[in-house]
């Protein structure tokens, strides 16, 4: 009974960390569970757009009628939303990718020897940059993670990566965002904002598509 607002329309979603090797037995990650994203693919899903979900190693069953494509690092997750970004409508960035990978991955496992050790890191692509740098580009939205100055921070990533809107929360506030079950997000798009308080992530996944419909239809 949710409403068809996605009909006909093409979203692709990444969702989840990355995994950045650095030998091949160890990685560098974070504690992004996936959940966020996840609830937009089945919200947008439900709502009848044809949904791909390009995700990082979580523990989410895939939502019904959702085409997953799963990878683990920065680069991967970039050759995947390339391979497939062309006819997209809207494209959601909702991956914790890893902002460095690890400059020279080991060929064997690493060993222990002196008390300490240091590795070489090299920035990943930005995967939601590229996507919005393209011409022409879905409608591209991005997340922002924050502890403070919220709109500011979103409204410079807004800018900065020619994003059509941003989705920020504030990672300071107990119980919410990163891991949690519930979520508050402060949306920005260039003339406008909307706060959408607390509640759970699939609710939120639903009045964030709303918002994404009435603003790629006027601008
Ligand atoms: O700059 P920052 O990492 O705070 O931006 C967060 C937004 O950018 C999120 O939407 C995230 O999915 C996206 N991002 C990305 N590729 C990166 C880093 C962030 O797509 N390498």
């Amino acid at each position: 009974f949710a409403p068809k607002l996605l009909a006909g329309s093409k979203l692709m979603i990444t969702a989840g960390p990355t995994r950045e090797a650095i030998d091949p037995v160890r990685y560098i990650s974070n504690h992004s569970s996936g959940k966020m994203g996840y609830a937009l693919a089945q919200a947008a899903s439900a709502m009848g757009a044809e949904v791909t979900l390009v995700s990082g190693p979580v523990n989410l069953a895939t939502p019904a009628g959702v085409k997953r494509i799963n990878v683990e690092s920065a680069q991967q997750m970039l050759d995947a939303v390339l391979a497939d970004i062309n006819d997209q409508d809207i494209f959601i960035g909702c991956a914790a990718v890893a902002d460095y990978r690890i400059a020279e991955v080991a060929e064997g496992k690493i060993k222990k020897s002196s008390e300490t050790m240091s590795l070489a890191l090299v920035r990943n692509p930005d995967i939601l940059a590229t996507v919005a740098a393209r011409n022409p580009k879905p409608f591209t939205v991005g997340f922002a993670a924050e502890t403070h100055e919220v709109e500011t921070y979103a409204r410079d990533k807004l800018q900065r990566k020619n994003l059509d809107m941003i989705a920020a929360n504030d990672v300071s506030i107990p119980g919410l965002g990163f891991n949690a079950d519930q979520n508050a997000l402060r949306v920005f798009w260039q003339s406008g904002a909307e706060d959408l308080p607390a509640t759970d992530k699939l609710t939120l996944a639903n009045q964030l598509l709303s918002l994404i419909v009435k603003h790629k239809n006027n601008p």
